[in-house]
């Protein structure tokens, strides 16, 4: 046997215990060991039924990521499944933690399951752009029916044990320890005669088949520009059309094909990525962290409510500071209606909602915040007003208490320097709405302490977030980048390009909406407040392209007002605006413009490789340590669509090369101010590499 799999007979019973670290994935020695556990279970005459489990902290969690792309080891997945349809003796899976992937599907496999009650099930493999390959899109249906078939394998999400029992997906729930119960469900399985099954040999539900067509439009919606989404339906419906045996072998060329495609390969580096972030390159591992009981926020407008509910909804204690008794009131009450709201629609019980208004202390007086050992601060976002609160929090706090500013384009050195404490002071950009997005940019400013980056990092994924860290510059990673594509978005509408056919190019991209869709649902006034904001630094063409300025001028600022760029119903509901038409005619005579047709393509470039290319000065300047870091950044924080990796892996993809021809040939058009690439992309294009090696 290999090292990762060990057998052993008890009585009647032989048990096959997994061992393969850190989730059991079926690597090759687990796939062989588990052939052989077959073998010898069936081979061996005092045996009467095998029980499959494993070691650790949860049953097998998948097929290996790692090995895709490799040269298959033999026997792949389906060979060992196949040994268990053609078993004589009962296989009884005993699985605990979380059951996903070609996990799950040794568990379908087996003839029958136990779990143990918080034992959480699922097929992830769409989340990396894969159809299951190991007979999930077939067994599954059989048993738990069309409707749960398609939510588990084209959403990824995960069910617990009592709805996967409920849904027929398993047998039994064990009492007690698990090891032991499913030796006991074994050993009655035997005592009542039971002998082997397979779900393969069930009929397909005889389910509505127009849940295919209902589903099919759902996901062309939700899941707009990823095929693994539809191709799974396509393999589920494999069982309607063939027999169970034909259905698995093209169920396992449709997997193999969806792992070589470029979308997996984009899903499968953000899923390494994602795990890449949490470890800083300069920073040791065994850095410690200071311990954080309290958390502090000062500030308590729209982004420090949100971030009293993170911390709250994490159950950490939380004091929360305002300007005065009335913005106190006023916060608390928001608060509480947004999580009643949350109540109401059955996604938060009313306890857990008790116990996190229970979490949350306020206070009118920054001197409360001494006992905390974390403050963030989201006061409103002007230099002067932020550096007197850091230096009151400088006073008000204890030392080594860290300060964190939720900035998102202020200098955080500035800041650090008014504290008098800047070794404790760093960044915590939240992104709105704070308790609901996933993406914090953790900033680390000049004098840093390597304890308080280890600490925000820890404390990051604590209450939830996905923490990528960068260094200080004006928007840090996002609201950088951003801030080139809404440059190109208004530059592209003052040469003649259809604001429409910009937000149509990006959604056809897979981002979830286009710019201006995205400046009518914020508000046209928050995006002239930034843009004032920003104007100091700005050039003559930027103001120039002053549309923005010119609808809040007109009381057209968004979706609120019913009128910015499109025109909205009662319900919100986009049309076009013929205002905007003729807005933008008016800007072209008043500056003497001629516009012109502008084709998809060139929209798409301008927009995606502005920020590409400012993506390559992040790196270049080290503000961003790795291209994994801007990847997720972009991804989860701007809904760059994940099916393409984020900007630094979908360049690499295109090549660098033709990247920099393009930027070069824009430069040529638009003038070195805009277009002047990255010295590091020039680099890497000449060298023949991407930004990721
Ligand atoms: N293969 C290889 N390595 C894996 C893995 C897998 N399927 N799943 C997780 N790992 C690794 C991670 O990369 C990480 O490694 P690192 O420490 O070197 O970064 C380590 O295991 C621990 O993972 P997490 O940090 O994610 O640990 P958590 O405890 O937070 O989460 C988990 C555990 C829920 C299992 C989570 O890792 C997960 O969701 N894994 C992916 C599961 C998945 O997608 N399975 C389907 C694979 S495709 C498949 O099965 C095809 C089939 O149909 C044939």
């Amino acid at each position: 046997m290999p090292d990762t799999v060990q057998f052993h007979v008890r009585g009647a019973i032989a048990e096959a215990v997994i061992d393969n670290p850190p989730v059991n994935a079926t690597s090759a020695s687990v796939r062989q060991g588990l052939a052989e556990a077959i073998r010898r279970s069936e081979a061996d005459p005092a045996v009467r039924a095998l029980v499959i489990r494993c070691a650790g902290k949860t049953f097998i969690a998948g097929a290996d990521i790692k090995e895709f792309g490799k040269p298959l080891v033999e026997p792949g997945l389906p060979d060992v499944i196949a040994m268990m349809d053609r078993a004589t003796k009962p296989i009884i899976a005993a699985v605990h933690g979380t059951v996903l992937g070609g996990g799950f599907e040794v568990a379908l496999a087996c003839h029958y399951r136990i779990a143990s009650p918080e034992a959480k099930f699922g097929f992830p493999e769409v989340k990396l752009g894969i159809v299951p390959g190991a007979g999930g899109t077939q067994r599954t249906p059989r048993l738990a029916g069309l409707a749960t078939t398609i939510r588990l394998t084209t959403e990824g999400g995960q069910i617990g044990t009592a709805s996967a029992f409920a849904e027929g997906l398993i047998d039994a729930i064990a009492d007690g320890e698990l090891a032991a119960a499913a030796l006991a469900y074994a050993e009655g399985l035997v005592a009542e005669g039971k002998g082997p099954r397979s779900a393969g040999s069930l009929p397909m539900p005889a389910d509505d088949p127009a849940l295919f067509e209902e589903a099919r439009r759902t996901l062309s919606r939700k899941m707009r520009g990823q095929s693994a989404p539809l191709k799974i339906l396509e393999a589920i419906r494999l069982g309607y059309e063939m027999d169970f045996g034909a259905a698995l072998v093209r169920e396992l060329e449709m997997c193999r094909e969806s792992i070589a495609g470029p979308q997996s390969k984009a899903l499968r580096y953000l899923f390494a990525a994602e795990r890449e972030v949490a470890r800083i390159t300069d920073l040791p591992a065994d850095t410690a962290t200071r311990p954080i009981d309290r958390v502090g926020v000062i500030g308590l407008g729209v982004m420090g409510r949100g971030i009293v509910m993170a911390v709250a909804s994490a159950g950490l204690p939380v004091i929360a500071v305002g300007l005065d008794q009335a913005h106190v009131e006023a916060a608390m009450k928001a608060i509480t209606r947004m999580w009643a709201s949350s109540v109401a629609k059955g996604s938060l019980t009313q306890e857990a909602m008790d116990k996190r208004l229970a979490l949350i202390t306020t206070s009118d007086d920054p001197r409360d915040l001494a006992a905390t050992q974390l403050v963030i601060e989201a006061v409103t976002e002007d230099l002067a007003v932020k550096k007197a609160v850091f230096a009151t929090l400088g006073q008000a706090t204890q030392p080594g208490t860290i300060l964190a500013s939720n900035t998102s384009f202020l200098n955080i050195d500035a800041l650090a320097e008014a504290s008098g404490r800047a070794e404790d002071v760093c960044g915590m950009h939240f992104f709105n709405p704070a308790h609901v997005m996933r993406l914090l940019e953790n900033v680390r400013a000049a004098k840093t302490d390597p304890e308080v980056v280890a600490t925000i990092m820890a404390l990051g994924r604590r209450i939830g977030k996905l923490p990528v860290l960068s260094g200080v510059c004006d928007g840090f990673i996002v609201n950088r980048m951003l801030s080139k594509r809404s440059r190109e978005a208004f530059f592209l509408v003052e040469e003649g390009a259809d604001p429409a056919l910009i937000d149509k190019v990006l959604l056809s991209f897979g981002f979830p909406m286009g710019p201006f869709a995205l400046g009518d649902l914020a508000g046209l006034d928050v995006q002239a407040a930034a843009r004032k904001a920003r104007a100091a630094s700005a050039t003559e063409r930027e103001l120039r392209a002053d549309f923005v300025e010119q609808m809040v001028a007109q009381g057209r600022l968004g979706q609120k007002t019913g009128s910015g760029w499109y025109l909205y119903d009662e319900n919100r509901k986009a049309s076009p605006n013929p205002q905007t038409g003729a807005m933008i005619a008016a800007h072209a005579e008043r500056h003497g413009l001629t516009l012109r047709g502008i084709g998809e393509e060139e929209i798409r470039e301008r927009l995606l490789y502005a920020m590409v290319n400012e993506g390559a000065k992040l790196l270049g300047e080290g503000i961003a340590p790795r291209p994994q870091e801007i990847d997720i950044a972009m991804v989860n924080g701007l809904g760059w669509p994940s099916h393409t990796g984020g900007p630094m892996h979908w360049a690499d993809q295109i090549g660098l090369e033709k990247v920099l021809a393009k930027i070069e040939r824009f430069r040529a058009e638009q003038g070195d101010a805009y277009w002047t690439p990255a010295p590091l992309l020039a680099r890497y294009a000449t060298e023949d590499r991407g930004f990721a090696a």
